[in-house]
Order: C-alpha cells, then structure tokens, then sequence
C-alpha cells in the first residue's frame, strides 16, 4: 500500500512517501480502507520525537481518519465489515489502510459523508471532552477560546455555543474571526491586540470569562490569567504558538481560578497507563452525541482544505504556516 513513512526522528518535509506491506491484522482490532485523514499541529511535533508519545521507527503517522471497515477481528463484535467508521489511531491514518484497536473505531451513519465526519473523534472529542468533562461548562457562561478557527479552537467555539455558552473568540486576522462568528461566536478580538484583556473585560461587566480554552499557550495563556472570572477556570489544551508559559500561582490564589491541565490521549490509550477500555462508553456515548448533532445540523466541522496523500508536506505546511481554517484533510 501507499503511506507516509516515519523511518527517522525528522521534520515533516523529510518524511517518505512509499510503497510498503499493509499492517498485519490483530486481535481485538479492525481493519480500515482510509478515505480521509485529519492533519493536526501535532503531526510536526509526533514525526521529530518531540510528542509525549514516540511509536516504535519506522511508522505512518496519523492519528485521525475515516474510512470503511475491510475486515474484522473474531474476537470484535461491535463493529462490521462495510461499517463507515472515524477512529482514532496510535498512529497509521496516512496510508491506504490501518489496524486499529476496535475500542477507538465508531461507526457513523452513512447519511454523514466521511470527510465532514474525519474530525469528530479526535478533533471535536478534544474539545468536547474539556469542556464537558474537564470544565464542566454550564449554560450561560462565558467561554473564552483562543486559536479560534484552528481544528480544536473552531470545534470548542461550535460545542461551547452548543452547550449554551457565550463564546468570545480570538484569533490571528480577521478571516479566522469571521469563520469563528459564523460557527457561532457572539464576540470576536484579534489575538495580537494589546487590550485583549480590556476588551474580554468589557464584554463580560468586568467579570472576565468563565471558561478558558487555551490551545496556544504563550503570551495568550498569561492574558488568560488577567480576563479570567472568579471562580474561572483555564484549560491548557496545547502551545500552538510555541511558548510554554510558566504560571505565578498567587494570581489563582486570589481570584480562585483552576488551571486545568488537560490531555485528551488519556481517554483513547496515549496515557502513561492504557485507558482506552476504561473511558470506551463514555467515548461512544460523546461520538453518538457528536453524530447526531451533525445530523441535526447543529455543528458543521469545518474543512479548510483536502490534499491528495503524496501532498502531505503541502498539508503541514498550511498548518505550520497558520493558513488552516478548521481540518485539513489528507484524501486517499
Ligand atoms: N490537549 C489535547 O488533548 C490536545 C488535542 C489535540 C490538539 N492539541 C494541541 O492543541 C494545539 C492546536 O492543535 P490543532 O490541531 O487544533 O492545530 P491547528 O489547527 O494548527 O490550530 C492551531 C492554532 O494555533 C494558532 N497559532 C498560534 N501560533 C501559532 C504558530 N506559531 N504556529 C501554528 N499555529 C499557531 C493558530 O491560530 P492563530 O493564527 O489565530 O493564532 C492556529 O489556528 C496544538 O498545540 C496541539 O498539539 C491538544
């Protein structure tokens, strides 16, 4: 089969694009003909050894696909041959096909096309998970995201506008703060301006933001700090912008704020620990919920461009570059 090949620690440009062997079938595990894998940021740092996880070389990155299920274990009773699936992978999705763990593969409705579909599982289940099983966000709060119209920042501005929440959106230009209004932010700020603290202050009665999703880290983590409310709480998604901050914790002492450190890779098998079988109700029951919002047409995951597989540098460059609006999809 045709796949991006991972052989050395590299940057992404130096990665192979190949003929090699189809992975071998395992126990427990599905087989998936990819149609579509999401690239991520996270891609850049996975393929130079840089990630909090490091596959076993040489390996296909990619982590998030969509496809149709080509074979089956004996032992795997949830999941069908022809089934159209999303999963989430250790790593595989570049490449014609993947063996995944059944326990990460959701089957969708056929009525949802597969690259509207390829960014629930992981993308939308990032977002979904921090802000209902991390922040617990309630109606009629004020959430805060940063990055936007990025993958994980678009899909926590359509959630929280979901759940009721009043989103405040930032992000580089204007072109990314008009997609984060039409997926339902009320208010938007550039990132770069220097009174995004007064600004969020402003919007809220002084009170600052309820809810922080933070997938940037850097100077926007430290003027998170300043606009959040009392009783606030930040989630550390990600350090897009490539500073991790450090924090002065007397300002969470005074105003009562909870840093929330937040990895969604516990709940699919990328902690310390595998527990995947553990959080697999749960992430079927959110992938359930995910779908049918699609369905309803009350979330719309945004795909800013498709690549043919062999162009997979282009793709990462559009990310590296802050091009992307949503996912940017590889098609196979
Ligand atoms: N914690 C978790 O479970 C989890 C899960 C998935 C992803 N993540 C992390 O979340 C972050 C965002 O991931 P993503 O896949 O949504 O990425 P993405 O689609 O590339 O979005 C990242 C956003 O970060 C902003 N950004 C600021 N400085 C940047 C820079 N120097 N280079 C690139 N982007 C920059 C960009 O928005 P502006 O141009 O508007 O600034 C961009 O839209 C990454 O750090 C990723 O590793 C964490």
């Amino acid at each position: 089969m045709r796949a991006v090949v991972c052989e050395e620690w590299c940057d992404y440009h130096d990665l192979k694009f190949k003929e090699i062997d189809p992975p071998q079938m395992k126990e427990g595990c599905v087989r998936i003909k990819i149609r579509y894998a999401a690239v991520g940021f996270a891609v850049s740092l996975f393929v130079a050894g840089k990630y909090q996880r490091k596959p076993p070389l040489p390996f296909v990155p990619g982590i998030e696909a969509a496809g149709v299920v080509s074979e089956v274990a004996p032992d795997v009773r949830r999941i069908r041959k022809g089934d159209h699936v999303v999963a989430v992978l250790d790593w595989g999705g570049f490449a014609e096909e993947a063996v995944v763990t059944a326990e990460t593969v959701y089957p969708i409705p056929k009525e949802i096309d597969l690259a509207t579909a390829v960014p629930l599982p992981l993308t939308y289940g990032t977002s979904y998970g921090a802000l209902h099983w991390r922040a617990r966000i309630i109606p009629d709060q004020t959430l805060l995201v940063h990055g936007a119209a990025g993958g994980v920042g678009l899909a926590a501005v359509e959630l929280g506008r979901l759940a009721g929440a009043r989103v405040i959106a930032t992000a580089s230009t204007e072109a990314k703060l008009d997609m984060a209004r039409e997926r339902g932010a009320e208010h938007t700020i550039l990132s770069g301006r220097s009174d995004l603290i007064r600004q969020v202050k402003e919007l809220t009665g002084g009170y600052g933001a309820n809810v922080i999703f933070d997938p940037v880290g850097g100077d926007l983590f430290e003027a998170s700090l300043r606009c959040v409310a009392p009783e606030g709480k930040i989630l550390i998604v990600g350090f897009a912008g490539g500073r991790i901050p450090q924090v002065t914790t007397n300002i969470l002492l005074v105003k009562n704020v909870e840093l929330i450190g937040y990895n969604f890779g516990y709940y699919v098998g990328w902690g310390l620990t595998d527990e995947r079988k553990r959080y697999g109700e749960r992430n079927r029951a959110m992938m359930c919920e995910l779908s049918a919002a699609v369905l309803a047409g009350s979330i719309r995951p945004a795909v800013s461009r498709r690549y043919p597989l062999e162009r997979f540098v282009e793709a990462i460059d559009s990310i590296m570059e802050r091009r992307s609006m949503g996912r940017v999809l590889l098609e196979v």
